[in-house]
C-alpha cells in the first residue's frame, strides 16, 4: 500500500519506519527539508540498533529506507495515498487545518487516521467531508519497539475504516486496541494522572525525582518510572494531554501540577529539549542537582 504520513518527528519517524519494514511504500512529509531529514535520520539509527541486535540485516535495513520518500509538497505527497496518518504536534489548530487540506488532496477513497494523544477524533473529523473514514492510530513511543495501536472510532468512523486499520496493525506486528473517542482516549486518561501525581509528590517534597521513580519502577515493574517517562514523552505534551482532559472532563485531577506548568514554560521539556527531571545534555541520563 502507499502509506502517507505527515510529520517527521519522533512520532512520525517512527511510524513511517514500521511501515516501511513491513513493506509498504511511505512518503514521510513534513514542512521542511531539514525535518524530513532528521526524521530519516533517527529512522536509520533505529534500524541500526535492530541490525546490531542481529534482528534484520544491513540489506532489510536499506530495503526499509529505500521504500521511504520525503516530500514538503503535501499535494504530492499524499497524491497517491492509499491511507493518510497524520502526526504533526498536539495543536488542535493545526490538526483541524491539516485534516481539510488532506481531504481536498488524498484521494477521495483513503481513510485519513490521525495518530493524536488525545484531542477528539470527532473534532478532527468533522474537519473533512469524509468523517466516516477518519480514525485514531494511536502508536506508542518508542513505535519500533511497543507492541500497542490504540484505534479509536470517532462518532462517525465506519466498520471498514475500523478493520483496515486494525488490520494493518496486526500486519506491523501490533495488537491493535479498539476504544471510543472520549478525551485522553484509555492509553493517556489513566497513563496521564499517574505522571502528573508523581510531578505533584515532586512538588509537595514528599519525596526525590530518584525515590519516586525508583518506587514506581521496582514497586510497580514499571520499565520506566514516571517522571523519566514524562521526560521521554515531552512535558509540553503531557501538559497539552492533561489540558485536554481537563477541559473535557472539569475534573480535579486532571489539573495539572503547578511544576510541570513551571517547567514547560521555563523550556524544561524533557529528553527532547535536554533536560526536564534528568540531565541528558551530556549523552546520558543525570539527576538535575
Ligand atoms: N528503535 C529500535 N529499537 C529500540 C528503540 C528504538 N527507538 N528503543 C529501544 N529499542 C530496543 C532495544 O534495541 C532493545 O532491544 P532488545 O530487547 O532486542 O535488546 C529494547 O528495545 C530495549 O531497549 P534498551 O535495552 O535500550 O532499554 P530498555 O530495556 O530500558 O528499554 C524502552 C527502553 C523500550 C524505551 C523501555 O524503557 C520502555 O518500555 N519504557 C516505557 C515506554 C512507554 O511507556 N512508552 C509509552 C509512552 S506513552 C505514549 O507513547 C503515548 C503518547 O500519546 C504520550
Amino acid at each position: 500500500m502507499n502509506i502517507s504520513v505527515i510529520g517527521a518527528g519522533q512520532m512520525g519517524a517512527g511510524i513511517a519506519q514500521v511501515f516501511a519494514a513491513a513493506g509498504h511504500n511511505v512518503s514521510l512529509n513534513d514542512i521542511n527539508q531539514a525535518a524530513i531529514d532528521r526524521g530519516i535520520a533517527a529512522i536509520a539509527s533505529s534500524l541500526d540498533r535492530i541490525v546490531r541486535k542481529e534482528k534484520i540485516t544491513e540489506d532489510d535495513k536499506n530495503a526499509t529506507l529505500a521504500r521511504i520518500a520525503g516530500y514538503t509538497d503535501l499535494a504530492e505527497g499524499v497524491g497517491k495515498a492509499d491511507l493518510v496518518i497524520e502526526a504533526a504536534t498536539e495543536n488542535v489548530d493545526l490538526k483541524l487545518k491539516i485534516f481539510a487540506q488532506l481531504d481536498s488532496l488524498a484521494p477521495a477513497a483513503a481513510p485519513l487516521a490521525t495518530n493524536t494523544s488525545s484531542i477528539s477524533i470527532t473534532k478532527i473529523a468533522a474537519a473533512t467531508k469524509r468523517p466516516e473514514k477518519v480514525i485514531g492510530m494511536h502508536f506508542m513511543n518508542p513505535v519500533p519497539v511497543m507492541k500497542l495501536v490504540e484505534v479509536i472510532r470517532g462518532y462517525a468512523t465506519d466498520d471498514a475504516t475500523t478493520k483496515l486499520v486494525m488490520d494493518l496493525s496486526r500486519e506491523l506486528g501490533k495488537t491493535p486496541t479498539e476504544v471510543n473517542d472520549y478525551p485522553g482516549f484509555v492509553a493517556n486518561r489513566i497513563l496521564m494522572p499517574m505522571i502528573n501525581e508523581a510531578i505533584t509528590t515532586l512538588f509537595e517534597g514528599v519525596a526525590g525525582v530518584e525515590e519516586i521513580d525508583t518506587v514506581m519502577k521496582l514497586g510497580m515493574a514499571h520499565p520506566m518510572g514516571p517522571l523519566q517517562l514524562a521526560d521521554y514523552i515531552g512535558l509540553d505534551t503531557c501538559l497539552a494531554i492533561l489540558n485536554v482532559m481537563k477541559d473535557g472532563f472539569g475534573r480535579a485531577h486532571h489539573q495539572p501540577s503547578p511544576l510541570l506548568v513551571n517547567m514547560v514554560m521555563a523550556g524544561k521539556l524533557g529528553r527532547k529539549s535536554g533536560e526536564g527531571f534528568y540531565d541528558y545534555s551530556g549523552g546520558g541520563k543525570e539527576l538535575v542537582v
